[in-house]
């Protein structure tokens, strides 16, 4: 009845993590988990009190989400990104992780992915049917790909659309990426838009992150989530 591809799929890694360190915890072992991203914190009581009030609220929203949010997530952007965000180019979803999904679908191309990353892009990008180029990253470039790698990539069929997944602050490696400038540069000169995950962005030890969207924003997708912005701000204010 499934798809074979769908089959082939392996259970998600992180639901693995957690499975053996609920096994090691039971056995007495003292285990700091780093699988969920999930918050450790109470809901802020002005978000509960915002959500009470507005359950009377039974109509569907529109397709892109709702205006008013879409407008404060545009201000918001524009002045964070230093550029003209309207609420036209802000989508809002249950969670950044099905509009990436939602973007595999849509998108014909190749998937670059950079290696290691996190661990829910390469699943998507197979149920996306698109073709996969894994790019093998370095400690010498941060674990980032560098823009040599990808243009080395690309090059082979100029003719293709490219779709990148940059992750800067990064899942695993926790780093931010310094190849920006030359990583948009080749956005630039080829069919190459960047998916910019940038949902761990306002957590920077010390506060060096830049988007891509600063370099080539008409080339760049920008992704992010509420649900980690509020861990980031309850954070920064202990
Ligand atoms: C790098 C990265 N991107 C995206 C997500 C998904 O976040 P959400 O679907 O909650 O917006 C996660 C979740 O752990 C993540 O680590």
């Amino acid at each position: 009845m499934l798809k074979n591809f769908v089959k082939d799929l392996k259970p998600s890694s992180t639901l693995a993590i957690n499975e053996t360190s609920k096994q090691l915890e039971q056995q007495g072992k003292k285990i700091f988990k780093f699988g969920f991203g999930q918050s450790p914190f109470k809901v802020p009581e002005d978000v509960v009190e915002e959500l009470k009030n507005n359950a009377y609220q039974n109509k569907y929203l529109p397709m892109q989400g709702l205006e008013k949010l879409r407008e404060t997530v545009a201000k918001y952007s524009s002045k964070k990104k230093n550029y003209n965000y309207k609420a036209n180019n802000v989508i809002i979803g249950p969670g950044s992780k099905e509009l990436m999904f939602l973007l595999h679908i849509i998108f014909d191309g190749e998937i670059i992915l950079p290696a290691p990353s996190w661990v829910s892009y390469a699943p998507q990008a197979i149920l996306g049917r698109n073709k996969i180029q894994i790019l093998q990253t370095e400690r010498e470039n941060n674990w980032f790909p560098s823009g040599e790698q990808i243009e080395k990539i690309i090059s082979k069929d100029k003719d293709k659309y490219y779709l990148l997944f940059l992750n800067s602050p990064n899942n695993p490696s926790g780093q931010v990426c310094n190849k920006l400038e030359e990583i948009s540069e080749i956005a630039k000169k080829y069919n190459l838009i960047i998916l910019s995950d940038e949902i761990y962005s306002e957590l920077t030890f010390s506060k060096n992150f830049k988007s891509i969207s600063s370099y080539c924003p008409e080339k760049t997708i920008i992704s992010t989530g509420l649900m980690k912005m509020i861990i980031q701000v309850i954070l920064q204010n202990r």
